[in-house]
């Protein structure tokens, strides 16, 4: 079974997420992979119907978002989800909860989100904020909580579509998460391991390093990976004697 991952899109309105989320979704699919695109608007009409914009049910929003990818990620599939989640509490909540988790941030400065005004929402929340009413829109009367360690950063205000199409399936590449051309021959292996790259092994051989003990806690909570992936990392650098079990 090829390795389930999600891929999380965050940033402002009009910053780029579906645009990006679309372009890449094509992407995988043309690779073979399967994809499921959760997209904010289309949840809000079925899995979120009637929810409003308060911060409660904000977080209620991304939270079954969240549990959806989990389905998704835990059997294989690709899950690119390209809601604004704006607070960073939650995006972090469903990194636990799915384990593979790959946080895009579409970073794009307010003013050129505004400039761009797709859906005419940033004119509608300024003019109900002048007349002292408020919407509760993101950047606007409500917080965007930027990611502070987020996998892959695309500046959607200096670069093209296609550009950052790249980079997100060049550092999938990088993440193991995609086959490198011509990889073929380590499907074997993976048949009998749960895949686990290199960079991530390395990661959490310096967290036992630097924590002093091995356990799935540390990796839980210093790379935030999921317990699953946790006890592969310990399996795999027990393997290759990097640590020792006690
Ligand atoms: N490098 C880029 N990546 C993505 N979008 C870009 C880029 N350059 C320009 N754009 C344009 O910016 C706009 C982004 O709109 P899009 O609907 O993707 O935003 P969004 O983040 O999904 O917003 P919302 O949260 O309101 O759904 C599109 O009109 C797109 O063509
Ligand atoms: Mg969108």
């Amino acid at each position: 079974m090829p390795k389930g991952f999600t891929l999380w899109f965050t940033g402002l309105s009009g910053s780029g997420k579906s645009t990006l989320a679309n372009e890449v979704a094509d992407r995988l699919r043309s690779a073979g992979r399967l994809v499921d695109l959760l997209d904010g608007d289309v949840v809000r009409q079925h899995l979120s119907k009637g929810l409003s914009f308060s911060k409660e049910d904000r977080d209620t929003n991304i939270r079954r978002i969240g549990f959806v990818a989990h389905l998704v990620t835990r059997h294989g599939g690709i899950a690119i989800t390209a809601a604004i989640s704006p607070y960073r509490a939650i995006r972090d909540e469903n990194r636990r909860l799915i384990g593979n988790f790959v946080e895009v941030y579409a970073k794009c400065p307010l003013d050129v989100c505004e400039q761009r005004d797709i859906k005419g929402l940033y004119k509608k929340a300024r003019e109900a904020v002048a007349a002292g009413k408020g919407m509760s829109f993101t950047g606007v009367d409500d917080p965007y909580e930027e990611p502070l360690k987020p996998e892959i950063v695309v500046d959607t205000s200096a670069v093209s579509v296609q550009e950052g199409a790249r980079q997100i399936i060049d550092e999938l590449k990088k993440l193991g998460y995609l086959e490198a051309a011509g990889a073929a021959p380590e499907a074997d292996a993976r048949a009998h391991h749960e895949f686990i790259p290199n960079e991530l092994l390395a990661k959490a051989e310096a967290a036992f390093k630097k924590a002093g003990r091995v356990h799935t806690d540390v990796l839980l909570k210093e790379l935030h990976v999921g317990f699953t992936t946790a006890a592969h990392c310990i399996d795999r650098l027990a393997e290759q004697g990097k640590i020792k079990l006690t």
